[in-house]
């Protein structure tokens, strides 16, 4: 068997990157701007990344727009948020479908107002057939969150007797996950200088890269997305094997 060395791979752009986008208040605050500029900017970059994700060969894009635990910011703060997203929504699914992407939302769903809820099937169902890109938008989510909701279903089918406890292995705890049926993030981005992980996909990172990079989110560019896989085709992957 020839094997495939992880240096022909590296050449290859990642198949699936996702994005921590963090920076926003604080972009607002150097400019002397309430928060809220700053999330509006960062929806600009988000347009902006997910046109540049398609055309470097990107086949999965995630991004983490809402924490569980971002819950916890002062109410102004949520709402505001939660009128960008429905604004998203209501202005971007038409165009995200004339160009073949896919979406999909992975998080707490019950948690979020009823009509971004209608919305977020509306517009899954429309994209659902879609070809292209797979965008996946990461809203009231959280990876212990998703691993605990895991848990209880594995936990629901073996006291149904649709399962047994000796079935429960990497394979079928993964297709109880938000992300079944999407691979493993190859490349996770985050910005704005931070380097954590804040709860993002602690079960498909395993053997993700990770790139940090100092530019604020309402700032990133679809150069500074290149970048950051140009990084990533320069690393060595070795998944626990010898080097
Ligand atoms: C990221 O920007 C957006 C969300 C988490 C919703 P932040 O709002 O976290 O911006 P900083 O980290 O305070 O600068
Ligand atoms: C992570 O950013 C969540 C999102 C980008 C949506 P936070 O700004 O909430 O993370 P912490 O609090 O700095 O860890
Ligand atoms: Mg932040």
């Amino acid at each position: 068997m020839v094997a495939v060395s992880s240096k022909d791979e590296g050449l290859r752009p990642p198949v699936h990157v996702a994005i921590i986008m963090d920076g926003n208040g604080r972009w607002a605050k150097a400019r002397g701007l309430p928060r809220t500029a700053g999330h509006k900017r960062g929806v600009d970059a988000v347009r902006t990344v997910i046109e540049a994700a398609g055309k470097l060969g990107i086949s999965y894009l995630t991004l983490y727009g809402f924490s569980s635990e971002n819950w916890r910011r002062p109410e102004t703060e949520v709402r505001d948020l939660m009128g960008l997203l429905r604004l998203f929504l209501r202005s971007q699914i038409a165009d995200l479908h004339k160009n073949g992407i896919c979406l999909k939302v992975i998080g707490e769903r019950n948690r979020l107002a009823p009509d971004i809820v209608r919305q977020i099937e509306e517009a899954e169902a429309l994209t659902a057939a879609n070809n292209g890109l797979v965008l996946t938008v990461a809203l009231s989510y959280g990876g212990r969150q998703e691993l605990a909701e895991a848990a209880r279903r594995l936990a629901a089918d073996v006291a149904a007797g649709r399962m047994t406890v000796d079935q429960i292995d990497e394979e079928s705890l993964g297709a109880r996950l938000y992300t079944a049926g999407t691979p493993d993030p190859d490349l996770i981005i985050r910005t704005s200088g931070e380097q954590r992980i804040s709860n993002f996909l602690l079960w498909q990172s395993a053997y993700a890269e990770f790139v940090f990079v100092d530019t604020l989110w309402p700032d990133f560019s679809a150069s500074d997305l290149e970048a950051a896989i140009g990084t990533f085709q320069r690393r060595e992957r070795r998944y626990g094997a010898a080097g």
